[in-house]
């Protein structure tokens, strides 16, 4: 057996073991029994025992049993996770300045002013180029070992594959460098300087990276636009959300949470290893990690202080959150010399912004009626600059909000802009009120919609009141921009304002009034050429042909987005064998669970909604699942994941293949992963996938399992 097999093994086992263990202690769900665990412990004990220098302390050989609190494993750092000191203002940095000179005692240096961004601090360990374990900051000394959520993270390398650019002299090449057949990258650098003992000091086993794992505002706001969808409570802010991505068990769970990662430090084990931290970001850049594009080298303070300035309004308008800056001296000798405090490095700092608060008065608040006819209070507020733009509005979220601020119209409020673009109410400011007592009114949720004034209903359980009138107008205008959306019918020219009009001139009255819409109707809104009445008229015209899936999406069911649409189109073959499902054999079919099935089978029950579909029907909207509808659901349940170039295939085509068959195809490798179809070019999924001994397919054994079975 070779090492790199012995090494695979341990993996392998390791893996196993881990798994095996979160199964019995920490989802109380054992797989296995006591006897065929005893073995793999035997097995991986007997390796490591052959081969000692493949032992880790966190090997689950190594556990001496017991429960772990959190259900992943720690791992104590050899090199303890250091926090920063904060500043507060331009003289603290001036301060702090000052001391680094005294312990510089003349010899000069330079800054390097990075954005302070908000999220959790991680370590990710690579050996002989692969990622082996990524571990949360947790106290300092000892953290969480988070691998698996952390392999979901795009711009975090499995594989140092990348030849990174070296941008030194030979003067600066690296102290340390990773022997030649461990890590391929450095090969080209190392041919160059073979023999020259005195530039090859020792190989590196270990490369360890530290960075921000943060969620971008983008995927925050569509996380809570799902909540509300749900009628679930809101997240409260990016950071907070990300950690608690950090810590949920289910890996598929994290990469839906779409998080992502800033690198900014580097070890090779356990030292620095370049002359200037510049150069450790510029090494982790060419390596294929996310660094920050904002970080800068400063000749002095005065530079310093202007980059702080400077991004104390241009933060406003990134897409993650920042809550400062940190400033590292840049000379790597420097830092050692001048060491840490217990907490603290004395050679970096944070400079922390002031929250972005701003006090102001809720005059009114009034009410949005959103697609699924759920009620959203919106103060209304006396405009106020805060982060850069006037805010005169801020969401309240539901009902509850309202009541666990204690808000009452006419009261001072302290807005904030965090990872949200509308900004929020925080608190109310009490001491206000004595002044304003009698000004002050209660809110009340209204019980009619104010659109329509139909009923409002708010279910038990749930957060949000909502219209119970199917054809309200706010109901309409936003069902009629999801219904033409990119993923749904793709009528790209139907944008907000003509959707306005077109209801509030009663043109439209539901989603099937578009394919009655004559060129004099449209002729009649503001703005409206005949050239582009006839483009809209044309691309409505086109929709009728789009695919069963684009049309079930369309039909802005709940809980029935994209995906699910397909899974449906897929199982059923023709919006009338959907319509006719019971709950029972919608709840059979993989992916869809009670909720949804109950919201599929209400939706079809609705008299409005069996004319709507008589009517899309009359006009010719494609009904049918394409010729595929008769492939045999072969692959039900099975998880696929796609990865290199497929010769004959795009990938969106065999995603297809997939998905007609009943399979499903996800974007990272895990346990419950079936088969991995590799092309070629195919990276360190297939790795993974070998080490968790899936099945892999290349193109050919996969054509054939489709042709094969399609018959
Ligand atoms: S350097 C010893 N750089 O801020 C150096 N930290 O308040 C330690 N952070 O725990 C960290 N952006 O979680 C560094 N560009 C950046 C950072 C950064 C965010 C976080 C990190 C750290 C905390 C300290």
């Amino acid at each position: 057996m070779s090492q790199l097999d012995v090494k695979a093994e341990i993996e392998k086992l390791r893996t196993d073991i881990n798994y095996h263990n979160e199964r019995y202690y920490v989802l109380s769900a054992p797989e296995i029994s006591d006897y065929e665990y005893d073995q793999l412990i035997n097995r991986l004990r007997e390796l490591e025992q052959a081969n000692p220098e493949l032992l880790t302390p966190d090997s689950p050989s190594q556990r001496v049993g017991g429960r772990p609190v959190s259900g992943f494993e720690s791992y104590q750092f050899k090199r303890q996770m250091l926090s920063l000191d904060n500043t507060y203002s331009e003289d603290d940095l001036r301060e702090w300045d000052r001391r680094c000179q005294k312990l510089a005692s003349g010899r000069t240096y330079s800054f390097v002013a990075e954005l302070k961004i908000d999220g959790l601090s991680i370590s990710a360990m690579y050996e002989s180029s692969l990622l082996l374990r990524a571990v949360t900051r947790g106290d300092g000394e000892v953290g969480d070992i988070v691998t698996e959520n952390v392999r979901t993270i795009r711009s975090i390398p499995l594989r140092l594959t990348e030849k990174p650019r070296f941008p030194l002299s030979s003067k600066e090449l690296p102290k340390t460098l990773p022997e030649k057949d461990l890590l391929p990258l450095f090969a080209s650098k190392v041919e160059n300087i073979e023999n020259d003992e005195s530039l090859w000091p020792k190989a590196v086993e270990e490369i360890e990276v530290r960075g921000e794992v943060f969620m971008s505002n983008t995927s925050f706001n569509r996380l809570n636009q799902e909540q509300e969808e749900k009628g679930q409570a809101r997240y409260a802010n990016p950071r907070n959300l990300a950690s608690g991505t950090m810590k949920l068990l289910d890996p598929q769970m994290v990469a839906a949470r779409k998080l992502d990662c800033f690198a900014y430090d580097l070890y090779f084990d356990g030292d620095k290893p370049f002359q200037t931290h510049w150069q450790a970001l510029e090494w982790l850049r060419a390596a294929g990690f996310n660094v920050n594009e904002h970080s800068q080298i400063c000749a002095t303070i005065d530079d310093v202080i202007e980059f702080c300035r400077d991004w104390d309004e241009k933060r406003n308008h990134l897409d993650y959150e920042t809550d400062g800056v940190v400033i590292k001296i840049n000379q790597i000798p420097l830092q050692e010399d001048f060491g840490t405090t217990t907490k603290f490095p004395r050679w970096a700092v944070a400079f922390k912004y002031p929250p972005r608060q701003a006090a102001t008065r809720v005059k009114a608040i009034t009410i949005q009626v959103g697609r699924t006819g759920a009620l959203t209070p919106v103060a209304e507020l006396l405009p106020v600059l805060l982060a850069g733009t006037t805010v005169s509005r801020a969401s309240l979220h539901n009902e509850d909000e309202i009541t666990r601020l204690g808000l009452k119209i006419g009261d001072w409020v302290m807005v904030e802009k965090s990872g949200e673009i509308i900004p929020k109410v925080v608190k109310v400011l009490v001491d206000k009120r004595p002044e304003i007592e009698n000004e002050l009114q209660e809110f009340v949720m209204p019980s009619t919609c104010p659109v329509c004034g139909a009923l409002v209903i708010r279910p038990l359980g749930e957060a949000v009141s909502r219209c119970t009138n199917e054809t309200c107008n706010a109901k309409l205008k936003e069902a009629l921009l999801h219904f033409s959306s990119r993923d749904a019918m793709q009528i790209d020219e139907l944008g907000d304002k003509i959707v306005e009009q077109l209801v509030d001139k009663k043109l439209v009255s539901n989603l099937s009034d578009l394919y009655y819409l004559k060129l004099a109707d449209l002729l009649k809104l503001e703005r409206m050429g005949k050239k582009s009445a006839q483009n809209l008229l044309d691309q409505i015209e086109q929709s009728k042909k789009r695919e069963l899936s684009q049309l079930i999406t369309g039909l802005g069911i709940r809980h029935v987005g994209e995906r699910k649409a397909r899974v449906l189109a897929n199982h059923f073959g023709s919006l009338d064998s959907l319509s006719a499902a019971s709950i029972e054999e919608l709840t059979n079919i993989f992916e869809i669970g009670n909720t949804v099935a109950t919201a599929i089978f209400n939706w079809f029950s609705l008299e409005n909604n069996h004319e709507l579909l008589a009517r899309l029907r009359k006009v010719g909207v494609n009904f049918e699942q394409a010729s595929s509808s008769t492939v045999a659901k072969i692959f039900a349940g099975k998880q696929f994941v796609l990865t290199g170039k497929l010769a004959n295939l795009t990938r969106e085509e065999a995603q297809k293949l997939v998905e007609e068959r009943g399979g499903r195809v996800n974007s990272s490798v895990s346990k419950k992963t079936d088969y991995v179809v590799a092309g070629s070019d195919a990276g360190s999924k297939l790795d993974r996938a070998e080490a968790l001994a899936i099945t892999i397919l290349d193109e050919s054994a996969f054509v054939e399992m489709l042709d094969l079975n399609s018959k």
